[in-house]
């Protein structure tokens, strides 16, 4: 039988970048991203001036990932699209974008659930790493959502835990705000902890049961203490930066380990793969590799590239539903809350 390459534009748009990409199979072509800058200013995406932006983007992002991948819209086979979870005003750019684009170009339409893009991003073909094989755990760890799930097939994921309150990358944003750190804090929380005692400070970890997870009581825990240090010497913080920021990085990687630990003890899967931008940290890299050898485990820690909101990570769900036959009728609308 005659082998015939599929070709998917993939589009993202459900928080603060506009993204396009084209993969062929499973290789990506191209990924354009163009963050929003406008953000930074206000400490935290604003969500209309989000959607705004994307609406500025789409189509340049879009051209841009066709001429780098050398495709001409002609030769696409589907269009695949994030249809939620995200923001509303957000999301709804991408997908009118998406359904226009495939009514217009007569291809199937393909919706996308984010949070499942962020897990099978590890299938996008990488020379250097190979994909988790099923059943694996995933911990998706991002500035929208904590969750560890246990990933049996492509399309056959179970919750296992999840935030009930901040997101751990909030958690990180919120923290590096309190030390008068911009919008978003994470990467300099991390590149200060880098040069810390993260033993210096102690703070509380949550006792939330089973696999979910609680950011908001550590985030009033690092203010109170803050406010009351600061109280007798202005410049505690400035002073004491990089062991403010390791204790914070310990705190945080410490509850993540420890409920990831509980979930592989739970399930007896010692395969994880994580994803989402948080896995950018220097502290959660290496406390995974430590467990490599400590627990026996396998690990999976994607290129930054696929780790950060991508529209490649949305055409990998594509081909594979491509490949399934899985496509979406033109009625469609986007999803705010969107469970996997
Ligand atoms: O996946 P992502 O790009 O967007 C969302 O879907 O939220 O994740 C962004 C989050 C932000 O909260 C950012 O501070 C955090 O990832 N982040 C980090 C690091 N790099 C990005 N947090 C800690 N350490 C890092 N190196
Ligand atoms: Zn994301």
């Amino acid at each position: 039988m005659e082998y015939k390459n599929i070709y998917i534009l993939a589009i993202e748009s459900s928080c603060d970048d506009t993204s396009a990409a084209v993969l062929c199979n499973n290789t990506k072509l191209s990924n354009v991203v163009a963050a929003q800058k406008i953000h930074e200013e206000y400490g935290g995406v604003v969500p209309e001036l989000a959607s705004r932006a994307h609406q500025q983007n789409i189509v340049p992002v879009v051209h841009q990932a066709l001429a780098k991948a050398n495709i001409d819209k002609k030769q696409l086979s589907a269009i695949a699209f994030t249809r939620g979870p995200g923001l509303m005003g957000s999301l709804l750019v991408g997908t009118s974008f998406a359904k226009s684009m495939a009514l217009g170009l007569d291809v199937p339409l393909i919706e996308v659930n984010h949070m499942q893009a962020h897990i099978l991003a590890h299938f996008i073909k990488d020379e250097n790493n190979l994909p988790p094989s099923f059943p694996f755990l995933a911990m998706t760890i991002s500035g929208g959502h904590t969750q560890i799930v246990v990933v049996r097939d492509y399309f056959d994921m179970e919750i296992l835990g999840e935030t009930l309150d901040d997101a751990v990358g909030e958690a990180f944003d919120k923290s590096a705000k309190i030390l008068g750190l911009p919008y978003p804090g994470g990467p300099l929380v991390d590149k200060y902890a880098q040069l810390g005692n993260p033993k210096a400070f102690s703070f509380p970890k949550p006792k939330v049961g089973g696999l979910n997870f609680s950011f908001s009581g550590l985030k009033t825990s690092i203010l109170y203490f803050v406010q009351k240090m600061t109280k007798d010497d202005p410049n505690f913080v400035s002073e004491h930066l990089n062991d403010l920021c390791a204790s914070i990085q310990y705190t945080i990687i410490n509850i993540l380990m420890d409920k990831l630990k509980k979930a592989t003890k739970q399930t007896g899967i010692k395969d994880i793969a994580i994803g989402g931008g948080v896995s950018a940290n220097s502290g959660i890299r290496k406390a995974l590799k430590d467990g490599e050898k400590k627990y026996g485990w396998t690990t999976h820690i994607p290129k930054f590239e696929y780790c950060t909101d991508n529209a490649a990570m949305i055409g990998i769900v594509g081909y594979l539903k491509y490949k399934q036959g899985i496509f979406t009728d033109q009625g469609v609308t986007a999803k705010a809350r969107y469970v996997i």
